[in-house]
Order: structure tokens, then C-alpha cells, then sequence
């Protein structure tokens, strides 16, 4: 079985081990309640490194108050035994005391933290930054992969790496849907049917504003009015944001050409995201 490790000594001692062996290291970041989007991360980390560290750490400073630290599904053992089939190594489980020992220190990515998630989650992306670069030390992988569906946290966790100058490369990978378009995520398991039904609006809502780029529209603002208003046909939905945004600044703009199209959608109290990118920023 898999070894799960708590403490940073043990998870620092098995990484010196592997690196001794010569190997290369892959870190997959996780808050745990793995699925299949994860475990595409986990095989990318497999099929790229010799040692693979999967961590699995509910990281409280990146959940605002009023958010749902404490309810966040947890599940040790079935995430155990996918990271197992995925070929992972080992799995970093720590307690919030072990990675938080009255920590004065935090590491914030400016700009970009401000718009789309960073708007309704001010909180957030510090202790995303932070958790992250504190892996980053514990860990220090030669390669460490994020999902595209955090796509927001995927450009600031690439910006935080240069500016820090961590020797990481940073791999996105693309995102695991269900069958039916509902991009997979742990807070998927908070929806009731009727709910997981009206999730569907997010998907189907970007498909319609892809294929308006796609076939020739140039305008932002009417491929955003027309997500808002499929969105807003669904009576169990309503928007936090819908964004066009830059993909260098993250800031609105009225172009179609690399852009990142990302929502963000209450289904009853839970709140969903998603998006899809064209082209390439320039940075
Ligand atoms: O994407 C997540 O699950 C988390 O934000 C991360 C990157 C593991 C940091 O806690």
C-alpha cells in the first residue's frame, strides 16, 4: 500500500532518498477527495518522474470565512487508493499545526489575484500562494502539476514561480469532464440531482460562447452577454461572474484572441467554476 506521510521531516527524508537514486521528482498538489481530473494529473506526474509526492492537505488560509473549510469532503482512504492506481509514490498528509507552526509569513501575487476569483475570494489566492511555495520547499520537485480548470490559480502559481525564481516547470493539463460536459470537482458532491442537473448550465453555456469565437465573432461582450443569458435560463443558477479576460493581465477586455472565458456560478449554495482559453498569452 501506498505510504501516507504527515510530517514534513518524513516526506522531506523520502524525496532525499528518491533524489539520491538519481531520480526526478514530480509533485502533484492536491486538498484531497481525489477524482479522475486529479488522477490525470497524478498519471502526467507518473509517466514523467521517476518518484511521484501527491499532497493531500485541506489548506485552511485559502477559504474565506464564510466558506466551506470545514465541510470540504475528506477521504483519506479512497484517495489513498487512487493515487495507488495512478502510480503515485507517496502522499503528503498533513495537519494544518505540522504546515502552519504560527507562521507570520505569506507570499501574495499582486494583479492578478484581484480579478475573476479574486474578486469574490480576496483571501484566496495568498493562501494558495502560499500553501503552494511552502510545498514547493518541502518538496522540491523538479516538475509539479495543476489542473487548467483553476485556471486563474494556474497563471498566478506560474507568475509566483517566476518571480521567485523557484527552479520548477509548472504543467498544466487539461480539464476531465463528465460525460455530460460538468467539469469534474470535489465540490461536485455537494449537489443534490435537481442541482447536478442545473450544473450543466456552465458547460453548455461555454460551449455556445466557444463556438460563437469559433466561427467568427470578435466582439467580448457579445459572447459574454450570450453565456449570461443561457446561464440565467437556468432557475437553480446565478453568476457570481462571467469574464473575457486577458490572458497576460487578467483584466476585461473586449478581444476574442488570447483571452480566458471564465465563470464562476452558484447551483444553490454551491459554487462552481469553469472556462475555456483561445490562444496563448504573450508572457
Ligand atoms: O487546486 C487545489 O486543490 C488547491 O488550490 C492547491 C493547489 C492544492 C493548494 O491548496
Amino acid at each position: 500500500m501506498i505510504p501516507v506521510v504527515k510530517t514534513i521531516d518524513e516526506i522531506r527524508s523520502a524525496v532525499k532518498t528518491a533524489k539520491k537514486q538519481g531520480k526526478t521528482v514530480g509533485l502533484v498538489p492536491t486538498m484531497g477527495f481525489l477524482h479522475e481530473g486529479h488522477k490525470s494529473l497524478i498519471v502526467r506526474a507518473v509517466s514523467e518522474n521517476d518518484f511521484v509526492v501527491v499532497s493531500d492537505f485541506v489548506n485552511p488560509t485559502q477559504f474565506g470565512p464564510n466558506e466551506d473549510f470545514e465541510s470540504y469532503p475528506r477521504d483519506i482512504e479512497k484517495d489513498r487508493l487512487m493515487c495507488e492506481e495512478a502510480g503515485a509514490d507517496i502522499i503528503f498528509n498533513p495537519e494544518p499545526s505540522e504546515m502552519y507552526d504560527n507562521a507570520l509569513t505569506t507570499v501574495s501575487v499582486d494583479k492578478i489575484t484581484k480579478t475573476l476569483c479574486g474578486a469574490s475570494r480576496p483571501i484566496h489566492f495568498a493562501g494558495v500562494a502560499t500553501v503552494v511555495s511552502k510545498l514547493f520547499n518541502i518538496v522540491a520537485p523538479d516538475r509539479a502539476y495543476f489542473g487548467e480548470k483553476d485556471a486563474q490559480q494556474l497563471l498566478v502559481i506560474k507568475k509566483m514561480v517566476k518571480d521567485l525564481n523557484f527552479d520548477i516547470d509548472i504543467i498544466g493539463c487539461p480539464i476531465i469532464r463528465e460525460d455530460d460536459g460538468l467539469a469534474k470537482s470535489s465540490r461536485n458532491t455537494y449537489l443534490n440531482p435537481d442541482e447536478r442537473k442545473a450544473a450543466l448550465c456552465l458547460s453548455r453555456a461555454l460551449n455556445i460562447g466557444k463556438a460563437m469565437i469559433d466561427s467568427g465573432e470578435t466582439s467580448a461582450k457579445a459572447v459574454k452577454d450570450a453565456i449570461i443569458s443561457e446561464i440565467e435560463k437556468e432557475p437553480l443558477a446565478r453568476i457570481d461572474y462571467v469574464e473575457i479576460a486577458d490572458l497576460d493581465t487578467l483584466e476585461s477586455t473586449d478581444k476574442t484572441e488570447g483571452i480566458l472565458c471564465a465563470i464562476a456560478v452558484y447551483i444553490g449554495k454551491t459554487r462552481l467554476i469553469d472556462n475555456f482559453i483561445i490562444g496563448e498569452g504573450t508572457k
